[in-house]
Parts: C-alpha cells; sequence; structure tokens
C-alpha cells in the first residue's frame, strides 16, 4: 500500500521535546499521541537502553523501520506521532514518514540540547566521556537528513511547550479543538 496518511509526524534531535510535544499538541487538538520509541519498546518487551545494549544499535534501527512501515500502512484516524532522534537517518524512512503524514522538524541548537540532556542516562548514543562533543558531531551530522525529511520547520530554543504547539498548528493550518 503507498497511500499517503494525514498524520502529524514530529521528528528532531535528542532533547528537542518531540514527547512533550506531542502531548501537548494532544491536548490541544484531541488527537491521539503515540511515539515511535514506545512502540518499539512494548513490542519488544524491554527498553531501548536495553535494546542498544543487548542486540545492538542495529537491530534498533530495523525495528524502527519495521514499525514506520507499519504505521504507514494502516488506514487510522488522525494521530500524531512522535519519533526517536535518528529515525531521519536512513532514506527509507524518510519516505516512509513522509507517507505518514505532514512532517515537522523540531529544531534544536546543541547547546540546548547540552544544558537539557546534560545527566540523562537513557540515550545510550550520549552516554560517556566528550558529551557535549558527541551532540555536536552528531547534530551536524544529521542536519541535512532532517532538512530532508521536514515539511515545516519550528525552533524550539527558549520556548514553551504552549508556544510551540501553537507555532505548528498555525503553520500545518490546523485549528486547535
Ligand atoms: C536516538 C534517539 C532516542 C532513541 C534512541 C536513539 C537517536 O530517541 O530513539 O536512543 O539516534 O538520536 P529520542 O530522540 O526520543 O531521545
Amino acid at each position: 500500500m503507498t497511500e499517503q496518511n494525514h498524520h502529524i509526524v514530529l521528528v528532531g534531535f535528542m532533547g528537542s521535546g518531540k514527547t512533550t510535544i506531542g502531548n501537548t499538541l494532544a491536548a490541544m487538538t484531541g488527537l491521539q499521541h503515540k511515539d515511535t520509541d514506545s512502540i518499539i519498546e512494548e513490542s519488544a518487551g524491554t527498553t531501548i537502553s536495553e535494546m542498544f545494549r543487548v542486540q545492538g544499535e542495529r537491530h534498533f534501527r530495523y525495528m524502527e523501520t519495521r514499525t514506520l512501515e507499519i504505521l504507514a500502512d494502516q488506514q487510522n484516524v488522525q494521530m500524531i506521532y512522535s519519533t526517536g532522534g535518528g529515525i531521519v537517518m536512513r532514506q527509507e524512512n524518510q519516505q516512509l514518514l513522509h507517507r505518514l503524514g505532514i512532517v515537522v522538524w523540531l529544531r534544536i541548537q546543541p547547546q540546548t540540547v547540552i544544558d537539557r540532556l546534560g545527566d540523562d542516562n537513557t540515550r545510550p548514543l550520549l552516554q560517556g566521556p566528550d558529551r557535549e562533543q558527541k551532540v555536536r558531531d552528531l547534530i551536524d551530522a544529521r542536519r541535512g537528513a532532517y532538512m530532508a525529511s521536514a515539511d515545516v520547520i519550528v525552533d524550539v530554543d527558549g520556548k514553551a511547550p504552549q508556544e510551540i504547539a501553537a507555532e505548528i498548528l498555525q503553520q500545518i493550518g490546523m485549528e486547535p479543538a
């Protein structure tokens, strides 16, 4: 099935607030919000950290693509989907994201990520020394993929979730419920 869906899909770097904004948008629109990382954790019965540790990142990336395929093939009521920060890195995922609906990139500055995720221990890709450099390098490496995936870009630095959500709705031409 290659049908285009009409969901709102949030992409962006770790710490950009995809889950929070997904919940805020859900409250403002009455739509349901789901997160691809949570879908993967539920279906695998484990956490993302544990999956990285036991099966490796490759397996997680396979699960991410598989999840997008399943979601894109479902004929569903309109939903809000938030996604994992690295989902845009596979080209096939970029196509699947577009099939899911309108893709909103929550763009964040590296320093804001560093401030927000200073002591986070749930993101396997940010563990170990030199976290700041890791954030900067990963954002540099991913910027093009976010750009290629995005239909709409919203800068999140210094803004409250309500403000960001309102900006998204305005940009996609949707009224709050
Ligand atoms: C990842 C981001 C995480 C999660 C996994 C890998 C990434 O999601 O999918 O740890 O590659 O950026 P969040 O963006 O919700 O933290």
